[in-house]
């Protein structure tokens, strides 16, 4: 759909709102210094702007609401399971559904079963949860994503595709019966929310056929990387939204999904595939794990509540309107000279720290450190995604010293207007003038799976 060139509002009207609190620097000083320099540790109500994730943090509609008086709480055979069956073959076109409490249930249960220990598992950049569960059914994560995606500067406007000659080199090495399956995602979350093209995905499904090597999708920001596909690639920008999506899936076995994002809904995930045997057995893990196949750890409300988000996540207009909301923020930090990663991604702003503060070498954890400042400046929260999210490698225990250390502005849908996002730009703005006043980090606690989550910090003092 070719986009109007006037101002484009917001496709909704606002019917409920919910207060915001606003505190003094010196509270939120002693607030940070509590949560560890964590801003994952911080009270959501100590904060002003909450960019910290677009997961789960979405206002749901008046249909959704509606929806949500609707729950058949029932043990087994929901009328809200059929329905959010009936959304996701209609929608994204796979065939068998199992309902899970979110994402990382979906990728625990497809990992366990997709993968026998030694087998590697190529995607396209690392996500942190879907990498942790590959590693703990066994298997090696291997990076496929196109070099441009670890540079946050290079202005591809797909560095969401994968490199075929990297699938080819493993191949080579391995053989077929050593991957397990692609695990291929669209907007690549840690990339700075990067789509790959439908022309990359198609050479990479041609590849995959060939080799008999299925791909299972992370859909989780599906419909964001269709929208992407409407307006950068040749031959797609009269397609409605609705039906790039279905086109991308149709090229996959399955996916693994967390309805907290796309969905548009507060909790939620699926399994959804064409592979019959794979649903068997993914039907019999989730009640182990999640609970009974037709409700996977989710209330009947909560079901319902994606099928309906389902439907309204691929109405151009919205969509458009999402995706504009985050190019707005990102062109007002590149308007002042602020480097983030271009082009601007689908979910968030991703601030480049390294070049923000290239006074503090990446030990110290500059990345970490700029987020913690943020929130001091304006109570505005975000996300370290660099070396804290980056883990340690689990062959040699070293950190693992990713070439991107970002602050994620992460906005959430349908939540904030376009002044709130003036408020994140000019305290960024103001930080980046001082930016020369601010500390590095030294980590004084230390989790051992997914430590970004939990870790302390303390300022260093020179
Ligand atoms: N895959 C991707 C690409 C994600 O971004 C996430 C979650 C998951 C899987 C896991 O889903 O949270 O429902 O279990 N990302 C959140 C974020 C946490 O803030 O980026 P989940």
């Amino acid at each position: 759909m070719p986009l109007p060139k006037r101002t484009m509002a917001e496709p909704y009207k606002i019917k409920v709102v919910e207060p915001l609190r606003m505190t003094t620097r010196d509270y939120r000083e002693e607030k940070i210094r509590e949560a560890g320099y964590n801003t994952f540790l911080l009270r959501s109500e100590d904060v002003y702007i909450d960019l910290l994730t677009d997961s789960g943090t979405s206002a749901m509609s008046d249909n959704q609401w509606a929806g949500m008086m609707l729950g058949d709480e029932a043990y087994a055979g929901s009328r809200n399971f059929y329905n959010l069956e009936r959304a996701v073959r209609e929608i994204y076109g796979f065939r068998y559904v199992v309902p899970t409490h979110q994402g990382r249930a979906a990728e625990h249960i497809t990992s366990q079963l997709r993968i026998r220990p030694g087998q590697y598992v190529p995607m396209n950049m690392y996500f942190t949860t879907t990498r942790e569960h590959v590693e703990r059914a066994g298997g090696i994560f291997y990076d496929c994503i196109i070099d441009e995606a670890h540079d946050p500067a290079n202005p591809h406007p797909f560095k969401g595709n994968v490199d075929l000659a990297k699938l080819d080199r493993l191949l080579a090495q391995v053989g077929r019966e050593g991957i397990a399956y692609l695990s291929i995602a669209p907007c690549v979350n840690m990339a700075g929310g990067q789509p790959f093209s439908m022309a990359n995905l198609r050479e990479v499904a041609g590849w995959a056929t060939r080799h008999r090597i299925p791909i299972i999708f992370d859909a989780t920001r599906a419909v964001e990387n269709a929208y992407f596909i409407q307006q950068r690639e040749p031959g797609y920008k009269d397609k409605p939204v609705r039906e790039i999506l279905r086109e991308m899936m149709s090229y996959g076995e399955g996916c693994t999904m967390s309805s907290k994002k796309d969905n548009l809904v507060n909790i939620g995930g699926f399994i959804a595939t064409d592979n019959e045997e794979f649903f068997t057995r993914a039907k019999e893990m989730v009640v182990v794990f999640e609970g009974l196949h037709t409700y996977g750890g989710l209330a009947g409300r909560d079901m319902e509540a994606i099928a309906r988000g389902i439907y309204e996540m691929v109405d151009d207009a919205y969509i458009a309107s999402r995706v504009r909301q985050v190019e707005y923020l990102g062109d007002r930090l590149l308007e002042a000279g602020i480097p983030i990663v271009v082009p601007i991604g689908g979910h968030a702003v991703f601030v480049d720290a390294r070049r923000f503060l290239p006074h503090i070498p990446q030990e110290e954890f500059p990345a970490q450190a700029l987020a913690a400042a943020l929130y001091v400046d304006s109570g505005v929260r975000a996300m370290e995604r660099g070396i804290v999210s980056a883990g340690r490698d689990p062959k040699t225990g070293d950190h693992r010293r990713p070439k991107l250390e970002l602050v994620r502005l992460t906005i959430p849908r349908r939540v904030y207007t376009n002044l709130h996002m003036d408020v994140v730009a000019e305290s960024c703005i103001a930080l980046y003038e001082e930016r020369d006043k601010i500390r590095g980090l030294r980590m004084v606690y230390e989790p051992k799976e997914l430590r970004f989550f939990q870790a302390r910090f303390e300022p260093i003092v020179p």
